[in-house]
C-alpha cells in the first residue's frame, strides 16, 4: 500500500476527512505530537491503529474532538474537576479520563475498560479535520509501538510509511512532548501522565495525586496501561550522564571505538565545542525549547547512526517532570 503525503490546505483537509469518515488511517499533527487516527466509533477502523502500531490490545487510546461538547456526550459523568480542566485547558495539550458513555466509541479504543480518554487538540489543522470528519477520532501517537514519537511528518514515515493511509503535512508539531492524562473519575483527581501541562497547573483547579511514581505494590494494575518503562526509546543505546561528567563519558566511549551522538542543553555547551560534529545537539535551556526539539533531536542522532546516545541530565524543577520522564523512558534499557 502506498501513503499519501497531503500538504496542508482546506482540499487537504477535506480528503483526510474523506478518509477517516471511510475507516482509513489518517496521520494528523497535533500541538504535542503527530496522531495516528482513525474513526473511533468502529471496531474495524480502531483495530487497524492497533495492527499498524504494533501496539499491545489492552493499551487504551485516546479519543479526539474538535469541543468540549463533543467530548461530554462520550462521558457518562461529568464531573465538576473534569469541567473546570476543559474550560481551563481545552484546546490543549490535555487528556481527561472519564467514565465512558456507552454506545459512542467502540469497545477496542478503551481496551474493553469503563473509561475513555477524551482530549480536544489545539492544531488548529486538527480541529478543522475533527470537524470536517463528524466523528471521534482514536489517535495514539503516529510511531510504531515503543519507538520515539513523531513531531515531523517525516518522522511518520520513518516507521509508518506503507501503512498509513494518508499523512496530513503541516510542519513540525508545537510542544513536542505528548498531552498530560489526568484521571477525574475519582476524588481527588488523579495524574496519569506527566505532559505538555505541568501538575502545577493542573492543580490551580483542585487537588491531583501524582499517580505516575511506580507503585508500591508490584500486583496493582498499571494505571495509564501505556505507561510502561521502555518507551519512547531511539535504536541506538541512550545514556543519562551528570552535566559535568558528559564530556569525560563522551571520550570515553569514543576511546572504545563507539559513534557517539550527544544532546546536552544550551547553557552547558563548552565555547569550544560551538562548532561541533552534527552528532552534537544542544537544545534551548528552557524547558519548553528543550521539549518541542527533544524528539526531533532523538530522531536526527538514531538516523545518523550512532551506537550510543549520551544525554546531559536536566534540572529537577517541576517544570522539567514531562522531560525527566521521557528521558528515564528513552534511556530503560
Ligand atoms: O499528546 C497526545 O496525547 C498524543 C496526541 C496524538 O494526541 N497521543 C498520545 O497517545 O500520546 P498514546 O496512545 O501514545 O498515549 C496514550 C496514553 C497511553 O499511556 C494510554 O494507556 C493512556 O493514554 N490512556 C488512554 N485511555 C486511557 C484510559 N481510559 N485510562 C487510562 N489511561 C488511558
Ligand atoms: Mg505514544
Amino acid at each position: 500500500m502506498s501513503t499519501v503525503v497531503l500538504q496542508l490546505s482546506a482540499n487537504a483537509i477535506r480528503q483526510a476527512a474523506d478518509a477517516l469518515r471511510a475507516g482509513q488511517l489518517v496521520a494528523f499533527p497535533t500541538e504535542t505530537v503527530y496522531g495516528l487516527g482513525a474513526r473511533a466509533d468502529q471496531s474495524g477502523p480502531v483495530r487497524s491503529i492497533f495492527a499498524a502500531k504494533g501496539r499491545p490490545p489492552g493499551n487504551p487510546l485516546i479519543v479526539h474532538v474538535p469541543d468540549r461538547e463533543a467530548a461530554l456526550s462520550l462521558a457518562a459523568d461529568w464531573p465538576p474537576m473534569a469541567d473546570a480542566l476543559a474550560r481551563a485547558f481545552w484546546p490543549g495539550p490535555l487528556t481527561l479520563v472519564v467514565t465512558r458513555a456507552p454506545g459512542k466509541v467502540a469497545d477496542e479504543a478503551t481496551a474493553s475498560g469503563p473509561t475513555v480518554g477524551v482530549r480536544v487538540p489545539a492544531h488548529p489543522a486538527a480541529l478543522d479535520l475533527l470537524r470536517e470528519a463528524g466523528v471521534p477520532v482514536a489517535a495514539p501517537s503516529a510511531n510504531r509501538s515503543t519507538t520515539i514519537s513523531p513531531t515531523t511528518a517525516a518522522h511518520v514515515m520513518k516507521t509508518l510509511g506503507g501503512i498509513v493511509n494518508v499523512v496530513l503535512d503541516a510542519g513540525p508539531t508545537g510542544f513536542g512532548i505528548e498531552s498530560t492524562i489526568i484521571d477525574v473519575t475519582r476524588s481527588p483527581a488523579r495524574l496519569l501522565r506527566h505532559g505538555a501541562i505541568a501538575l502545577a497547573e493542573i492543580a490551580r483547579f483542585g487537588e491531583v495525586i501524582d499517580a505516575t511514581q511506580v507503585s508500591v505494590d508490584p500486583s496493582a494494575r498499571a494505571e495509564a496501561p501505556g505507561m510502561h518503562e521502555k518507551h519512547y526509546a531511539p535504536r541506538a543505546r541512550a545514556l543519562l550522564v551528570p552535566a559535568e561528567h558528559l564530556r569525560a563519558k563522551v571520550n570515553e566511549l569514543q576511546a572504545q571505538g563507539e559513534k557517539v551522538g550527544v544532546i546536552d542543553r544550551a547553557t552547558e555547551r563548552p565555547s569550544s565545542e560551538s562548532n561541533g560534529p552534527p552528532s552534537w545537539i544542544t537544545l534551548p535551556a528552557d524547558a519548553e525549547g528543550y521539549a518541542s526539539n527533544l524528539y526531533a533531536a532523538l530522531h536526527a542522532l538514531d538516523d545518523s547512526g550512532c551506537d550510543v546516545i549520551v544525554i546531559a541530565e536536566v534540572p529537577s524543577a517541576p517544570a522539567w517532570a514531562a522531560i525527566r520522564d521521557r528521558l528515564r523512558r528513552a534511556t530503560a534499557r
